[in-house]
């Protein structure tokens, strides 16, 4: 099939077209980013005028996935209407065009659109209460798309894995300050349901191909502090966990608030999937055999020309 990424500089993006570029035809939309990647890219800013209908009449793919985002959460406190533009206005208008267009469309959102006050874990039927920026514009983008085209799939996802930049996600966080050595906090009273970022791009597609619709929670089946998380990665990469200190979040200086409870029920998905979403241990040792392999170093290359 011929698949569309939107973002595909970002951690995501950059994870899901290197884990299909050999089982489907790729294209990625980037702002200037990628000078060798090894699959197409069309250098556009989404936010330009008629650069939405633009790229995809000339890519005219199968499937689109909105990769794109402002998904930095404090950028988002610091210019809320670049968030809007980004996490919501753009896909409305992506979702819009890809129903004129008949092509199958998936949304990327978040696990922090729900306000983490319950005890206990989220289902797709609880009610979202984002606390910031970030989540309410993120929110307003799953609206947009539901309303706009009812077939598109919206995936409230939480993924971690190699970037681009290196410093992108929580366990490239972990794993920097563990091999230099440096401590660092982890909080112990956040809880959220970490994947590796190649499962997330292969159960999308597993979606996609089985035509699902509609709002599904695409996380990882275990729930686990940021704390605990740290430990996992300093264990699995035989480093010292004794350098992560437990905190709390209250303490933690950010900008943004962050939600305390992410722990987010996947059982819609594995059910209509009819399969058991990959557990953390096996996300792990893909994540820690890619480091093997020089995986990072593969995908940051194809930023020099
Ligand atoms: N990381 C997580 O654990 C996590 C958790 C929950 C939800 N999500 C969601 O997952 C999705 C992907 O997140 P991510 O972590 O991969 O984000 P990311 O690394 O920040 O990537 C965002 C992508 O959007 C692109 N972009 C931003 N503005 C653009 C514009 N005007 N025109 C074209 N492209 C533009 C960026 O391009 P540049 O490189 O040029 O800036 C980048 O490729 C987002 O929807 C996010 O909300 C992520």
């Amino acid at each position: 099939m011929k698949l569309l990424l939107t973002g595909v500089s970002g951690l995501l993006g950059i994870n899901f077209a290197q884990e299909m570029m050999d089982k489907h035809e790729i294209i990625g939309v980037d702002r200037g980013k990628l000078k060798s990647a090894p699959f197409k890219v069309l250098k556009h800013d989404l936010l330009d005028a008629g650069a939405v209908e633009t790229v995809l009449d000339a890519a005219r793919p199968d499937w689109l996935v909105n990769c794109a985002a402002l998904a930095d959460l404090d950028l988002c406190e610091e210019n809320p209407d670049l968030a809007k533009q980004l996490n919501a206005d753009l896909p409305r208008r992506l979702a819009r065009a890809c129903k004129e267009r008949g092509i199958a469309f998936a949304h990327i959102s978040t696990d922090a659109v729900f306000d983490g006050k319950k005890d206990g874990f989220y289902s797709e039927e609880d009610p979202p209460n984002p606390v910031g920026a970030y989540s309410k514009t993120k929110l307003d983008g799953e609206w947009a798309v539901l309303t706009e085209n009812p077939k598109a799939i919206v995936a409230r996802v939480n993924f971690y894995g190699w970037s681009l930049g290196g410093r992108r996600s929580l366990a490239e966080f972990f794993y920097n300050n563990l091999t230099n050595n440096k401590s660092m906090s982890g909080f112990t009273d956040v809880i959220f349901c970490p994947m590796l970022v190649n499962d997330t791009a292969r159960i999308l597609v597993q979606m996609l191909q089985r035509g699902l619709k509609g709002l599904y929670h695409l996380v990882g089946p275990q729930a686990m502090s940021k704390y605990q998380f740290g430990v996992e990665i300093a264990r699995r990469f035989k480093l010292s966990e004794s350098e992560i200190t437990p905190k709390s979040v209250n303490f933690s200086g950010l900008i943004a608030k962050r939600s305390n409870n992410l722990w987010l029920s996947t059982r819609k998905l594995s059910t209509d999937l009819g399969a058991d979403l990959p557990d953390f241990s096996t996300g792990l040792g893909e994540f820690y055999a890619q480091r093997e392999q020089g995986y990072p170093q593969k995908i940051r290359g194809y930023q020099q020309a």
